[in-house]
């Protein structure tokens, strides 16, 4: 009589766990168009989100960096990254829903295991077509002190860029309005919007200070450099000489035009070149801008057009201010592996949240 009980109450919580299962899984599931607003479900999944957003807005970086900053943070006092926002603006950048056909998000083309860039020379839009550049790298867009963006600098705020991918023709393929229809019927945003801004109430312009505040937050301090310049390690004999080459050589040294210890500068004014008949640059002067270069042995290929496709060919090469005599490649090198900061390429707060691994 006991065990006939048991077997009852086991069979119930069985038959209970299966209806708990069931409709988790049904909460994933396609239900095709429903448009009412903040209740269509996707069918990407659902994002996985911690409870206790993560830390993006109080990042404690080392004072070799922190000291050089001043004046060179981008981030404009009516958009200063909160946790939350940072983390609706990490969903947004990892949701397929922004592009046309569902298939292309901001990662695709900004890969965290490749510090947020492409291994494609050119990556591939919504609809397979090519981007006419190569895929910049997002590390420590925000110490871009000018804070325009993109190769040639045609956006002038990070706020404006993030929005051009979502209606380049060939990127992501939608209207603002569109994409803001489309956002504001999946059943997850409304949550996140309020925790982000107070409101359900979701925007475009909300959506654009979101995402920025999220790109923002992806700084790199935990390199070997790093530890180094903090006294934690110290540089091989090759990596050494390789700094004194990037900072001292030469009547234009690396280091004057790429600064430590963001390796970036704001300031893109020699018309240096990588010969590009096809590609004039800023105001069409043969200027590029380029982006900081921690990380750089991770973001293969290099420049504007992705041509040059690893850094031992632009340092053997003949480009200007970027080849250098044989004696100093491998020297160059072995300093540019130590920028590599692998925490950030791995960093569960930058990753994927609709990725259920
Ligand atoms: C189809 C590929 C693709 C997609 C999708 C894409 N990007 Fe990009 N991204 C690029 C390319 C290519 C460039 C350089 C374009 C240029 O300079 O003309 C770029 C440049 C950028 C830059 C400029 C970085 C700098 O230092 O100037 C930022 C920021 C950026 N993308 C963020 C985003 C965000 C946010 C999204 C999603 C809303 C996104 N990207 C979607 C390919 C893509
Ligand atoms: C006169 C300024 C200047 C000097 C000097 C200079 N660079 Fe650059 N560097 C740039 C600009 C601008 C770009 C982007 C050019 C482009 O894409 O067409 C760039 C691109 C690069 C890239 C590729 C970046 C990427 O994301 O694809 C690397 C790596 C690099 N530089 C390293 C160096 C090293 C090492 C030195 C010294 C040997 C050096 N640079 C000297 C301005 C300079």
């Amino acid at each position: 009589m006991k065990q006939k009980k048991t077997s009852i109450l086991v069979c119930l919580i069985v038959a209970a766990t299966l209806f708990q299962y069931c409709s988790k899984s049904d909460a994933v599931s396609d239900t095709g168009n429903q448009i009412t607003t903040g209740t269509a479900t996707s069918t990407l999944g659902l994002p996985q989100l911690p409870a206790t957003s993560f830390n993006y807005s109080n990042i404690a970086l080392p004072t070799h960096i922190s000291s050089a900053l001043p004046g060179c943070d981008n981030t404009p006092l009516s958009n200063l990254i909160t946790n939350d926002g940072a983390t609706l603006g990490r969903v947004l950048f990892y949701d397929k829903n922004l592009s046309k056909n569902n298939t292309v998000s901001c990662g695709s083309c900004h890969k965290q295991t490749l510090s947020f860039s492409d291994s494609a020379v050119k990556s591939k839009g919504f609809a397979g077509g090519s981007t006419a550049r190569h895929s910049m790298q997002l590390l420590n867009v925000r110490f871009y002190r000018s804070g325009k963006m993109f190769w040639d600098e045609r956006s002038n705020t990070l706020e404006d860029q993030v929005l051009q991918p979502i209606q380049n023709t060939t990127e992501m393929g939608m209207t603002l309005a569109e994409m803001q229809t489309k956002i504001s019927a999946l059943s997850y945003y409304p949550a996140l919007f309020q925790k982000a801004f107070g409101t359900t109430e979701i925007n475009t312009d909300k959506i654009s200070r979101a995402l920025a505040q999220f790109v923002r937050s992806i700084v790199t301090y935990q390199s070997k450099y790093d530890q180094v310049k903090q006294g934690l390690a110290t540089f091989t004999a090759d990596e050494l000489a390789g700094e004194t080459f990037f900072t001292t050589a030469g009547n234009r040294t690396c280091a004057g035009c790429h600064a430590p210890p963001m390796f970036i500068t704001s300031d893109p004014v020699a018309p240096f070149g990588l010969a590009d008949a096809t590609d004039a640059g800023i105001n069409n002067q043969n200027r590029f801008k380029s982006g900081s270069l921690r990380n750089i042995a991770n973001t293969a290929p290099y420049f504007h057009n992705g041509s040059v496709a690893s850094l031992q060919t632009m340092l053997a090469g003949n480009i200007p201010a970027h080849s250098v005599a044989p004696q100093n490649v491998q020297r160059l090198l072995s300093f540019l592996q130590t920028l590599t900061d692998v925490t950030v390429v791995s960093d569960i707060k930058y990753s994927d949240p609709f990725n259920k691994n």
